[in-house]
């Protein structure tokens, strides 16, 4: 199996370490793809929008996200992990997340992320944790993501790990442990169950996109619906992976 993995910093600290612990559950069985950022993705998106009016491959940093594209639409399994950043994930997560704004569902999705399964896992001093889940999942859910699984962590008292009681690294070690092993289990021949709320979301969209192209047989994300038959009898979860 594949695995791609994004770290929202660079830093070998806790979001590293629990990570490092994650993954180890895979090590003997998944082709692991990691990127740190900001280093993989190192600037802003500008909000030139040529990505949303015209093409992807027009963007200024198209040599990073093409990269982490790839990886995206390769990998069976996609982690995500991320410090809380004043309640949020980081600048440089956030930063790469903006890139992809063109595969939010209104837009033009990719289909095979209907079927991949991922993981967020967050960590905080005290509060923060959620919040910076949430900016993580609303990306992956709009992309098209169903299963998405989350851990977050309140460290309380420091924020290095080797400073933290036994028991405290002994709790979180059996929660990371115990979510990887059951990552592990999964048929990853098999395609995710797409939920009610992404199929919502699709069909809204399709609705839209509908209107957009009577108005217009020319709109750029309308050709991208039709031309996947999406807005005939397609659907992008029953199109095998
Ligand atoms: C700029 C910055 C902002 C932070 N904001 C929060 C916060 O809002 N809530 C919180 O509980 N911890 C906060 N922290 C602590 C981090 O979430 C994290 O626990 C700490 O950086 C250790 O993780 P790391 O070693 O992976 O960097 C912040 C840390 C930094 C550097």
């Amino acid at each position: 199996m594949k695995i791609a993995v994004f770290n929202a910093t660079e830093k070998k600290g806790v979001t590293y370490k629990l990570k490092e612990i994650f993954l180890d559950s895979f090590r003997d069985c998944a082709e692991i793809t990691e990127f740190y950022f900001p280093k993989d993705c190192p600037n802003f998106c500008v909000g030139c929008t040529s990505c949303f009016r015209n093409r992807e491959n027009d963007c200024k940093d198209r040599e990073y996200v093409e990269k982490i594209e790839k990886a995206l639409l390769e990998s069976d399994l996609l982690i995500f992990t991320s410090p809380a950043y004043v309640f949020h994930t980081t600048g440089a997560m956030k930063a790469m997340l903006d890139h992809f704004g063109y595969r939010w569902m209104p837009h033009r999705p990719a289909g095979e992320m209907f079927s991949k399964r991922a993981v967020v896992i967050s960590q905080c001093l005290g509060a923060g944790g959620k919040s910076t889940i949430k900016d993580i999942k609303d990306s992956l859910s709009w992309w098209g993501v169903s299963y998405i699984k989350t851990l977050s962590f309140k460290l309380m008292g420091d924020i290095v790990w080797d400073r933290l009681s036994d028991k405290k690294k002994q709790s979180i070690t059996k929660k990371l442990t115990a979510l990887a092993n059951k990552m592990k289990r999964i048929d990853y021949s098999k395609p995710a169950k797409t939920n009610l709320a992404t199929k919502a979301k699709f069909y809204a969209v399709r609705m839209l996109q509908t209107s957009l192209g009577k108005a217009n047989l020319d709109y750029t994300d309308f050709k991208y619906w039709k031309a996947k038959g999406w807005i005939d009898k397609v659907r992008p979860w029953k199109q095998k992976k």
